[in-house]
Parts: structure tokens; C-alpha cells; sequence
């Protein structure tokens, strides 16, 4: 089944009531793609992409000027958009604007108190979710006092406990350190495989497109690519037109067969250590 789909949707931030965007401001344009049930894909995108705001379409927080957009079968309206946000959680960059409360599980309670869910199901759900992201030992802990991303796994156990079908990571790692981002994309590949949630990681971390199905990436508001990530990443020269570039991996690729080490063009590290060996035994 299709998770979301984005049919010829186009958007621009107009004034309200302006007939036409402002020359040379911002549009979304024509975007169609397709996320399946249980799939994890990366948009990747230069800054000022359109990558949050394709987020921000995908549960009306914007409306689409033109073209239609559909989760689980039922088309996004006015109507229908309060039973799709349900199937929705997004997590967003700053794990700090992200939480209400000052310990744990009253934070990740929040939303589920606020859908007016019996007590005992936000206990349950609390205890899910926190699970799910590797803290529950953290249950009663103070969240200031947490590393950034022990919040952002905070954050997302928030949204968890929501048991969206969908999560949208809008750059949910862009503030945390190497160890931070670990947890995160960790965290996200697990409830991917295990609790099948389909996942949208937006990033500007091209490694973490590695570890996707799938990954498409937006230039000034257009979808210019949409591909697996190795089929991206073996178009170097096209990435480094939208400001983007290879993951290390496949920057040690080319630095190798442009030293005279014939290696293959690949972006598993383990193969790409056996032939190195080879090559140097
Ligand atoms: N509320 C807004 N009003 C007007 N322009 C906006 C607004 N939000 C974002 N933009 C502009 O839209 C473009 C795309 O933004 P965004 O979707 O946030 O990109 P990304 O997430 O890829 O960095 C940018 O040029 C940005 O300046
Ligand atoms: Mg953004």
C-alpha cells in the first residue's frame, strides 16, 4: 500500500491573496513522488531546498496551491486532515523547542494525554515508546539534563506514543554531535525494521541517505532525483550542481582510483576493505 503520495503539487509562501508568487521568490513546483508502506527514504537538499516545506505539506500545516496530495489512500483536505495528522508524527531540528515538560514521561505523555487517551493506554504507550528508543531506564529522568540526543530520542518517544503509521525527520539530527546523530539514525532504521513504521529522513548528512531504500533530492523547490542511494551517489558530477556531496565512503572511493588503487565503485565499507587489502597484499 502507498504511505503518501504527492500528485503535481505545487506551493509557493504568496502573500495571502497575492494572485501570483513574488518574481524570484520561493516555489515548490510540480512535485510528484511516492512513499510505500514500510519503506525508509531520505530527501536530501541543499538549504533552502524546500525540504521542510514538502514536510509541512505532507499534514497541511501549508496548503498546496495546486495537484493532490494522498496518505493511506484518502486525499488531504480539510476534512480528512485531522484523521491524517493521526497517521503522521513529524520530529523537528531543535530536540529544546521540542518538549513541554521537565521529566521524561510526562513529556512523552503529552500528546497522548491531549487525544484524551485512557490513563492506563498512556502508560503502555509511554512504556512503548521509550523502549522503542533505547530509554527506558530515563523514565523519570530530568530531560535538561540529558545529552541532545537522548531529547531528540525524547522527542521522538513523544511522537511514537502517538503510533503514527508515518514519520517525517526534518533534520532531526542537524543539532547533535557524531554520537547523537548515531543514536538517531540507529533508533529510526529500528522502528523502520522492526515496528514497520515508513520513515521520511529529510538530512543534509549524506551518510545517513546510506542507510535508506530509497532517497530523493530536491533542488530549488523540484524533486531532481529519486533513486536507491547508491544510484545517486554514482552521480557525483550532477550532486555537486545541487551543493551536494558524496558520503565519505564514496569520497575515499574516488580519491583511491585517483591515487591508482582500482577499487570499485561501491559504498559498503566492508567490501571496499577487502579490496583494498587485496590490493595492497
Ligand atoms: N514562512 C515562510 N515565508 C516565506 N518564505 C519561506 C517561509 N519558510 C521558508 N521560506 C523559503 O522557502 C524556501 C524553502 O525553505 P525550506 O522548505 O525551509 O527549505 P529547506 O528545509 O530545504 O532548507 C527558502 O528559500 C525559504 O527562505
Ligand atoms: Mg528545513
Amino acid at each position: 500500500m502507498r504511505a503518501i503520495e504527492f500528485r503535481d503539487v505545487s506551493f509557493s509562501y504568496g502573500e495571502e491573496g497575492e494572485a501570483e508568487p513574488q518574481i524570484g521568490g520561493f516555489r515548490l513546483n510540480h512535485l510528484n513522488f511516492a512513499v510505500e508502506e514500510g519503506e525508509f527514504v531520505a530527501v536530501l537538499g541543499h538549504n533552502g531546498s524546500g525540504k521542510s516545506t514538502l514536510a509541512r505539506l505532507s499534514n497541511r500545516l501549508l496548503e498546496a496551491d495546486s495537484g493532490e496530495i494522498e496518505v493511506f489512500g484518502t486525499l488531504l483536505t480539510k476534512k480528512t486532515v485531522y484523521e491524517i495528522r493521526k497517521q503522521i508524527g513529524i520530529v523537528f531540528q531543535n530536540p529544546d523547542n521540542q518538549t513541554v515538560a521537565s521529566i521524561v514521561e510526562d513529556d512523552v505523555a503529552f500528546g497522548a494525554e491531549n487525544i484524551g487517551l485512557p490513563r492506563e493506554e498512556i502508560g503502555e504507550r509511554i512504556a512503548f515508546a521509550l523502549k522503542a528508543v533505547g530509554m527506558e531506564a530515563y523514565r523519570n529522568a530530568t530531560i535538561s539534563r540529558l545529552s541532545g540526543g537522548q531529547k531528540q530520542r525524547i522527542a521522538i518517544a513523544g511522537v511514537l506514543a502517538l503510533k503514527p503509521r508515518i514519520m517525517i525527520l526534518d533534520e532531526s539530527t542537524a543539532m547533535l554531535d557524531p554520537r547523537g546523530r548515531r543514536e538517531i539514525i540507529d533508533v529510526v532504521e529500528r522502528l523502520n525494521r522492526e515496528e514497520k513504521i515508513t520513515v521520511i529522513l529529510i538530512t543534509h548528512f549524506m551518510e545517513e541517505a546510506l542507510r535508506a531504500d530509497r532517497a530523493i533530492v530536491m533542488n530549488r523547490g523540484e524533486i531532481v532525483m529519486q533513486d536507491t542511494p547508491a544510484g545517486i551517489f554514482a552521480r557525483h558530477e550532477e550532486l555537486l550542481t545541487y551543493n551536494l556531496t558524496l558520503p565519505r565512503i564514496g569520497m575515499i572511493v574516488k580519491g583511491l582510483n585517483a591515487g591508482g588503487i582500482p577499487v570499485s565503485d561501491t559504498l559498503d565499507i566492508e567490501k571496499l576493505a577487502g579490496e583494498i587489502a587485496e590490493c595492497v597484499s
